[in-house]
This record gives structure tokens, sequence and C-alpha cells, in this order.
């Protein structure tokens, strides 16, 4: 009897995610100095907003550079995750003044709006809620980045109402 834990619908899945992940790298030509934009485009494509470690070692092997290279450009940019991640990553200021202006407030009106706690990603793999450190809107804090826009000046209001403008902008791209 077969004793394999990998179900048929899981094999096909990862062969798929492997011709995807490899027609990004030859798309870029295999050349290492598109190595950055390679893994951008794996994650934007993971379905979870990260690059797993095995498509880090398919990009090493395909680019023939070390492994460590590509996790130093994996850990040395914010903008990459190597765990799974929600659609939409969510990170709340924490420097100091930010801190002075609520932002602990605001990590919990961002729980409270997702059901989530600080460092989850909801159940439907829509957000992710983060901490960050100081993003150069001091003057407008508490202060929430979600992806590259900046939202300052934050109530319970304006959170809420931030969360349903990107709920349904994800049920408009459906
Ligand atoms: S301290 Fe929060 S944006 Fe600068």
């Amino acid at each position: 009897m077969c004793s394999s834990k990998v179900t048929k619908d899981q094999a096909l899945e990862i062969i798929r995610r492997y011709e995807q992940v490899l027609a990004i790298i030859n798309q870029y030509g295999k050349a290492k100095e598109q190595l950055l934009s390679i893994l951008l485009d794996i994650q934007a494509t993971s379905g979870e907003n990260y690059v797993a470690e095995e498509w880090a070692e398919v990009v090493a092997c395909q680019l023939d550079v070390p492994i460590s290279k590509v996790h130093d450009v994996l850990t040395f940019y914010a903008m990459f995750s190597t765990v799974p991640r929600g659609q939409y990553v969510i990170e709340i200021c924490k420097s100091t003044p930010c801190h002075v202006t609520k932002a602990d407030a605001v990590v919990a009106m961002f729980e409270e709006a997702l059901g989530i706690k600080l460092g989850e990603t909801t159940p439907d793999n829509q957000f992710t809620l983060l901490h960050t450190s100081c993003v150069g809107a001091c003057d407008i804090g508490p202060v929430a980045k979600i992806g590259e826009e900046v939202y300052g000046n934050l109530t319970a209001a304006k959170v809420a109402e931030l969360v349903t403008s990107y709920r349904e902008a994800k049920t408009c791209q459906k």
C-alpha cells in the first residue's frame, strides 16, 4: 500500500508551482543581476506573499549562485518574507513618536477590526498584522503602512474604514 503523505492534488500543485517558478526565472534569462526581481515575482505569485525555502533553493540552483546569497537578499530587504503572510501586510509603527501618540491603541483597533492578534494572519490570508519601525511620517502619528501606502492620524473609525476598503478592493479583484 502507498504510504506517501503527499496527496495527488498536493503533488500536482507542487509541479504547477515548480513550473511557474521556472517560467519566472527563464523570463529573466536566468540573469544573476535579476535576482531581486525574480524573488519579488516568486513572492507575488506565491498566493501567500512569501518566498518558500524550496523556491529559494531552485533560484540559487538555476542562477548558479550560493543559497546564502539568496538568503542574504531575502533577509536584507523588508519587503520579503520567508514565512506565509496575508495579501496585505499592515504594519503599525512602534517607534517612539508614534508610540506616544497611542500606537498601542491602533494595534488594538486593527486587532478588533481583523479578529486577529499582532503577528497573525487572517484565516482568509488577506491581512497580516505586524509592527514596524519609523516610516518617516512621524508628524501624522499614529501611523500604519499597508503595502506602500502610509495612513496617519488613525482613529477607530479610520481603521474600520481602511479594513473595509481593502476588503472591498479584494472582492472587486475577483
Ligand atoms: S515614529 Fe512612527 S512614523 Fe516615525
